[in-house]
């Protein structure tokens, strides 16, 4: 690993330390699963909601090491003024530039929020 880029509530992120269009995740305590979060929605998300989010690129078979493609810091004035709804963790820190785009590289907690009771017909 190279450098350390940034630190959150549960992980480290490093620089990769041969390719870098790479960051390394890792995750620092135990049953908090971001990595897998993050890595899941990546994989389920559909295109349009992909180009608001930082790819992942791979993660290691338990969870705790996941590589995603490095972003670049930006500025408040550079932060997009509509959001995914999905995306509520809202802080700069958690945001960057990924080919010249806004992006989220931090959606590993994604909240039940949205749930409701609608009418069921059984087969
Ligand atoms: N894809 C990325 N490219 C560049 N820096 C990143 C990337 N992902 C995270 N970081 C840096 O690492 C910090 C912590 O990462 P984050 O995903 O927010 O972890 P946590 O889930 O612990 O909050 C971020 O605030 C940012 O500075
Ligand atoms: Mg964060």
């Amino acid at each position: 690993m190279g450098d350390m880029l940034g630190e959150g509530a549960f992980r480290r992120v490093y620089a990769h330390a041969m390719d870098p269009e790479l960051v390394v995740k890792v995750e620092a305590g135990a049953r908090c699963f971001q990595n897998i979060i993050e890595w899941s929605v990546w994989q389920e998300a559909t295109d349009n909601l992909r180009r608001w989010l930082a790819p992942c690129v791979a993660i290691s078979p338990q969870g705790s090491v996941l590589f995603q493609r490095r972003c670049e810091p930006l500025r408040v004035s550079e932060l997009p003024g509509r959001v995914p709804s999905i995306l509520t963790d809202l802080k700069i820190s958690n945001w960057g530039l990924f080919q010249g785009r806004p992006v989220c590289l931090d959606y590993g907690f994604i909240p039940l929020q949205t749930w409701r009771l609608v009418k069921e017909s059984w087969p």
